[in-house]
């Protein structure tokens, strides 16, 4: 089966995910949504990666969304996402992602996040300062590698 793995990374955590599923994955491409184009007609399964910033996905990827939602319905297609405050991963999904395309979804889930105020620039850093304050210390925010094999076996099946 013919994979497309499209993603957006401001950071590089969701980039750090897209490539651990492209690797573990055979016969899968992979594309970055910022600067390279590809014909999803070419691809039998579409994986869709994404970062949260407040709440919201990536707009380049809405736009994806948008564009191709008719395509999409027609081919097998999973999600995930990238986020610091886990807990909150399926709002995420019923806020950003239009319920049909949701609801056909093989799988969809959370690979946490990293949140790395050096990596910040400009309202991006603000926010972190802003936000960091009030992240619980007890919470660790990390990358959820258990779950790539979990979403691998989906794809595969
Ligand atoms: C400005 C900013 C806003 C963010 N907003 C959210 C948010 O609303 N919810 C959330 O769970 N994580 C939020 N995060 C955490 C990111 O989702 C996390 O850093 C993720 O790993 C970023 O992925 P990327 O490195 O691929 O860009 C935010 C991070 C930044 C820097």
């Amino acid at each position: 089966m013919k994979t497309l793995i499209i993603y957006a990374s401001k950071t590089g955590t969701t980039e750090k995910c897209a490539k651990e599923i492209n690797k573990k994955l055979k016969d899968s491409k992979i594309v970055n949504i910022l600067n390279q184009n590809e014909d999803i007609n070419h691809y039998d399964l579409i994986v869709i990666g994404t970062p949260i910033r407040m709440g919201m996905i990536d707009k380049k990827i809405r736009k994806f969304l948008i564009r191709n939602i008719e395509l999409l319905k027609s081919k097998k297609h999973a999600f995930f996402i990238c986020c610091g405050f886990n807990e909150n991963w399926k709002n995420y999904y019923v806020q950003n992602i239009p319920k049909d395309l949701l609801d056909t979804a093989i799988i969809y889930d959370t690979f946490g996040g990293i949140i790395d105020i050096q990596k910040q620039k400009g309202f991006d850093k603000i926010i972190t300062k802003i936000v960091s304050k009030k992240i619980d210390k007890n919470k660790e925010i990390k990358i959820l590698s258990d779950n790539f094999d979990k979403f691998i076996k989906v794809l595969n099946y």
